[in-house]
């Protein structure tokens, strides 16, 4: 735990997130970890509701109220961002972890030229000249894909398209060099060639910044493309650690399975699991015990009384299962 690894740039460790009514808590994201690398791709995969864009706003320290960290570290570079100040997560954000979220259009001032939007952040955090913030904007744009770069620097969002918006916002999310970004489902709203071209972009920018990624998304296509390592999450919890090519090669809890086999298909003569049967939990109403027996073809008495606790299968690989407990 903590800063044990140097290679590790995000460490997240118990994270607990919850929002709180009258008389009970409800965890959105309960005691999660998981780390991230320097350089690499770490895709949050699950379905809707499943607490993923709570884990992203909890590690911006973002999360509206009355939902707050209520447990766990995040550790980053040399800090644990858990417990540090608005004021200082301030300077963190933007900065050292730059953010691309879901609609572009809501994300962006509709009354700011593109060009001084990039500036803002920048003299936000960098002690630069207006001179040398306009040439670093301009160099911005050409790195996200634009050409008439003195044109676009000018104009104004309702003047570009959702792709075009989407690279504006990449390119705030990149300007001040951060060492990690966090995108959430930034390519849902997009077309499927709009969308391509920005995932290029991303592990172009990943790639040549030296940068990590938390890339969100409940696509596991795009993980497979774009990723290192996968988390798959549910109802708050993570299920399954793994390397993004022995996921695809050999899923190990059975919501994966499920998951795999609802998009491509069932290999060989594993038992089938349509598209999952059932629907995920709300939170005030979660099973006993691990919290996908309900819909488990595996499931056994134990996995309604408890919870499987995290089994380690090989390096950087773990399951939450009790098929894997013995
Ligand atoms: N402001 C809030 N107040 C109460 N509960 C919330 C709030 N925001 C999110 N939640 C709950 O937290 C859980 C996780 O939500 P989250 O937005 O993280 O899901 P998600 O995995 O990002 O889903 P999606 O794929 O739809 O974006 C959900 O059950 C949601 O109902
Ligand atoms: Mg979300």
């Amino acid at each position: 735990m903590g800063f044990a690894d140097n290679n590790r740039l995000l460490n997240v460790f118990d994270l607990r997130t919850s929002f709180s009514a009258d008389s009970f808590a409800l965890h959105a994201v309960d005691n999660i970890s998981f780390y991230i690398k320097k350089g690499e791709i770490y895709g949050l995969v699950g379905e809707s509701g499943c607490g993923k864009t709570i884990t992203a706003l909890s590690i911006m320290k973002l999360v509206p109220p009355p939902g707050e960290i209520v447990g766990g570290h995040i550790f980053f570079e040399d800090r644990d961002l858990a417990t540090l100040s608005d004021r200082d997560m301030e300077k963190i954000r933007g900065d050292r972890i730059g953010m691309v979220f879901q609609e572009p259009m809501t994300s962006l001032n509709p009354v700011l030229r593109v060009g001084e939007q990039i500036e803002e952040t920048l003299v936000a955090h960098k002690n630069i000249s207006k001179e040398e913030s306009k040439s670093r904007s301009i160099e911005l744009l050409r790195q996200v894909g634009f050409d008439k770069t003195e044109k676009k620097y000018l104009q104004y969002p309702h003047q570009l398209s959702g792709g075009q918006r989407q690279r504006i916002l990449i390119a705030i999310a990149v300007s001040c060099n951060p060492s990690l970004v966090i995108a959430d489902e930034p390519t849902t709203a997009l077309d499927v060639a709009t969308e391509n071209k920005i995932l290029s972009l991303l592990k172009e920018l990943v790639s040549g910044y030296g940068m990590s990624m938390l890339f969100i998304t409940h696509n596991l296509n795009i993980i497979k493309r774009l990723g290192q390592r996968i988390g798959i999450m549910y109802a708050g919890r993570i299920l399954e650690q793994n390397i993004v090519d022995d996921f695809f090669n050999e899923p190990l809890h059975p919501y994966s399975k499920g998951l795999l086999a609802s998009i491509f298909g069932i290999k060989g003569n594993e038992k089938r699991l349509k598209a999952i049967p059932g629907s995920v939990p709300r939170l005030s109403e979660l099973p006993t015990g691990c919290k996908f027996h309900p819909r488990c073809s595996f499931a056994m008495p134990l996995c309604r009384e408890e919870e499987p606790p995290i089994r380690e299968i090989g390096n950087e690989k773990w399951v939450r299962c009790f098929l894997y407990q013995n």
